[in-house]
């Protein structure tokens, strides 16, 4: 199962195409409370940097899957809160848990995903990987470019 969260539609373009390269379904995190504009972004930030959690409208259902990818983007260099109120409110037991993060910062993209796989592990899943791609300077999204980058990152 790929699950994303995403703002302004970077991180679902990158959990869609990780979607078909896996072969797994998309559970798309939906806020109960959306952060929405340019306000929602002020108050998401300040929630992420003090690891507040957005709740969802449902937590996905894990009967039946071992292997998960959790999508995110950072935010004040953590995962998104509604990303946060998943890892704090599902069952991890025997899933592995695989990270993507998206961010502007290359120097620290990578450093972000492995740090959230930590957070993850903590909670007691199976550690899978994490990877961290960059997404500034790319709008509109290229969808064939993210297709290509993950192809050759992205190891099943
Ligand atoms: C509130 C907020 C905080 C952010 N903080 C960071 C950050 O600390 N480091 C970083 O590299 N990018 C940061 N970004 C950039 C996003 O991580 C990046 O643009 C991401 O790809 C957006 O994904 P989305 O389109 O799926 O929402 C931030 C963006 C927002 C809206």
């Amino acid at each position: 199962m790929v699950i994303y969260y995403s703002k302004s539609g970077k991180t679902k373009v990158f959990a869609e195409e990780l979607s078909k390269i896996v072969k797994k379904s998309l559970f798309d995190l939906a806020e109960k409370r959306p952060h929405v504009g340019i306000i929602g972004s002020v108050i998401g930030g300040w929630e992420s940097l003090r690891k507040k959690e957005s709740e969802v409208k449902y937590l996905p259902d894990f009967k039946g899957v071992k292997k998960v990818y959790v999508c995110t983007p950072i935010w004040a260099g953590q995962m998104a809160p509604s990303v946060r109120y998943l890892m704090n409110h599902a069952k991890w037991a025997g899933i592995e848990v695989n990270v993507l993060t998206t961010c502007r910062s290359v120097s620290s993209c990578q450093k972000y995903a492995d740090s959230i796989l930590d957070a993850f592990a903590a909670k007691g899943c199976v550690r899978g990987k994490a990877y961290g791609f960059v997404t500034a300077g790319k709008t509109p999204i290229d969808r064939q470019a993210i297709k290509e980058q993950m192809e050759q990152m992205i190891t099943k």
